[in-house]
């Protein structure tokens, strides 16, 4: 708890859209440590949560650096008190299959999306250990489920899927929930600087192939990270956030009824 009497929740990826309504949305119950690499935006999100009421720290940081992360979480213990609740958000897309990729690529989409939730679990679980805490990562359907396109993306995402099923059985006993979200297209930056890659047909065939009918906002998974976060049961869940699209396949037509009840 921290002089205001809130549990602490450290969020990552603080500066974009999933990260940054995550963290106003916890602001509500929790003081909130904001992480990310990109400062302007980084200030946008924190005077954003004092705007709304809260008392935010915020730490410029690379996740995929050990000793960056491991500074941020003592300085931001030591600030604000120790943290009960740690949200792995930053991340960031690459595009390609294995011909087009660099061998630079590759590794920069497992440093970040993977290494960066490894590095976050590895700086906080202390702390949620002594405070029976929780660990949410955000990865995605392509955590589950393969992209045409995206092999070293997917790769990261099911491998950030592995790591939070090993910290939920390591450390459930220790009394830490470890769960991790899974969207599909959200309607932040990221899917932003995607589709404006992609031609009109290929964005319309991502819409239609999600029974909803439509993208995510960010609020909605911030809700999702809530529920998490709050839940003193849920462990090891890989949870699927994406209007049904990867509930199997959906040609788009419209419901028929054609047997009623009498
Ligand atoms: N937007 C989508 O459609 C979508 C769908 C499924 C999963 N996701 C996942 O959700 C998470 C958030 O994505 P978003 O859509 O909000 O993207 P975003 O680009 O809006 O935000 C990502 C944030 O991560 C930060 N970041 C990137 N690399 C970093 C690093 N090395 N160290 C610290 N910060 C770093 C960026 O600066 C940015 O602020 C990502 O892990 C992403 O893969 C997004």
């Amino acid at each position: 708890m921290t002089s205001t009497n809130k549990p602490v929740a450290l969020v990552t990826g603080a500066a974009g859209g999933i990260g940054r309504a995550t963290a106003l949305n916890l602001s509500r119950t929790h003081t909130v440590i904001l992480v990310d690499r990109d400062q302007n935006q980084l200030e946008k999100s924190a005077n954003l949560i004092s705007e709304a009421g809260g008392s935010p720290a915020a730490f410029v940081a690379d996740v995929t650096d050990l000793n960056s992360m491991q500074g941020v979480v003592r300085d931001g213990e030591a600030f604000l008190g120790p943290i009960s609740a740690a949200i792995a958000c930053a991340g960031i897309e690459v595009q390609g299959s294995v011909l087009d990729l660099t061998l630079e690529e590759w590794n920069r989409s497992l440093a970040v999306n993977l290494t960066g939730s490894f590095v976050t679990a590895k700086t906080t679980m202390k702390s949620l250990i002594a405070s029976n805490g929780t660990f949410t990562a955000i990865a995605s359907d392509a955590g589950t489920n393969g992209a045409q396109g995206y092999s070293a993306y997917v790769a990261a995402k099911h491998g950030v899927v592995g790591l939070i099923r090993c910290l939920a059985l390591d450390f459930g006993p220790a009394g830490v929930r470890s769960n991790v979200i899974c969207p599909g297209f959200v309607e932040t930056p990221m899917a932003r600087r995607l589709f404006a890659q992609s031609s009109e047909d290929e964005v319309q065939f991502y819409k239609s192939s999600v029974p909803l009918g439509r993208f995510a906002k960010p609020e909605e998974i911030a809700e999702t990270v809530r529920h998490f976060v709050e839940s003193t049961y849920a462990n090891g869940n890989v949870y699927a956030i994406d209007g049904g699209a990867t509930a199997g396949y959906f040609v788009g037509e419209p419901f028929q009824q054609t047997h009623v009840a009498s």
